[in-house]
């Protein structure tokens, strides 16, 4: 028997992270966070002085990743070769570090079983770009989350706000369209929605609203 898995994907800062954290608290139910994969397996590559164009050598380091999620409550602790890399890898650097990196179809193939290792009973909330078109193409429910770039751009910029960082809204706007782009025009598992999957656009939602909207899904679902 297959465990259950509810898919959310979307662009970067549609609110994905946040309400699949929340989704998955509220089932009680395994979280994978895939975009954390990509951008361990630029952090590791950086710190083992693999370029980030040497497909077969980053096909190695995502191969070979010694990673660790540690839950606590509703905070994740995320560990590198055992260090605490949580924080390093939430950089906007190793962000686009990740998206060069998940452009590469060695890269995607070699964390393909590990993302999909993350099935298991009660049921898997997968967060990502690709979990209901390439990693999970058989989940009951697919959601694809998105907002308007100005919005995400916004939501971002509030998001570093509290955590001390001064970015400017202009270059988050900017960043964000170039990390759309290079998301969807990639040839390898391009950001598009599932055939089957539910588009819901957040621009105008909060997360309650969100979360409230996802719980009822599945409930008319099974
Ligand atoms: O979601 P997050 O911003 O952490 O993802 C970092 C990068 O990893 C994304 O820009 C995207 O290029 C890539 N990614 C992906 N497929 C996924 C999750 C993330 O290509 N399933």
């Amino acid at each position: 028997v297959v465990a259950p898995v509810v898919t959310i994907d979307g662009p970067g800062g549609a609110g994905k992270g946040t309400i699949s954290r929340l989704v998955a608290a509220r089932l009680g139910w395994h979280l994978l966070d895939s975009g954390a994969l990509y951008r361990l397996t630029a952090l590791a590559a950086v710190k083992h002085e693999v370029p980030l164009d040497d497909e077969p050598a980053l096909a190695d380091v995502a191969a070979s990743l010694d990673v660790a999620f540690l839950a606590e409550g509703a905070a994740t602790t995320v560990l590198l070769e055992g260090q605490d890399a949580t924080n390093a890898i939430r950089t906007e650097q190793v962000g686009d570090a990740a998206s060069r990196v998940a452009a590469l179809p060695a890269v995607r193939q070699a964390l393909l079983q590990r993302q999909r290792d993350f099935r298991q009973a009660p049921g898997l909330v997968a967060d990502g770009r690709d979990m209901g078109t390439v990693v999970f193409t058989d989940a009951p429910l697919k959601i694809f989350l998105t907002a308007s770039a100005e919005e995400r751009a916004r939501r971002r910029h509030l998001q570093l706000r509290e955590a001390g960082v001064d970015a400017s809204l202009s270059s988050l706007l900017k960043e964000i369209q170039a990390r759309d782009a290079r998301d969807m025009q990639r040839s390898v598992a391009p950001l598009k929605p599932a055939i089957d999957a539910i588009v819901l656009d957040t621009t105008r939602l909060t997360i309650p609203e969100v979360v409230d909207r996802l719980t009822e899904l599945l409930t008319e679902r099974g």
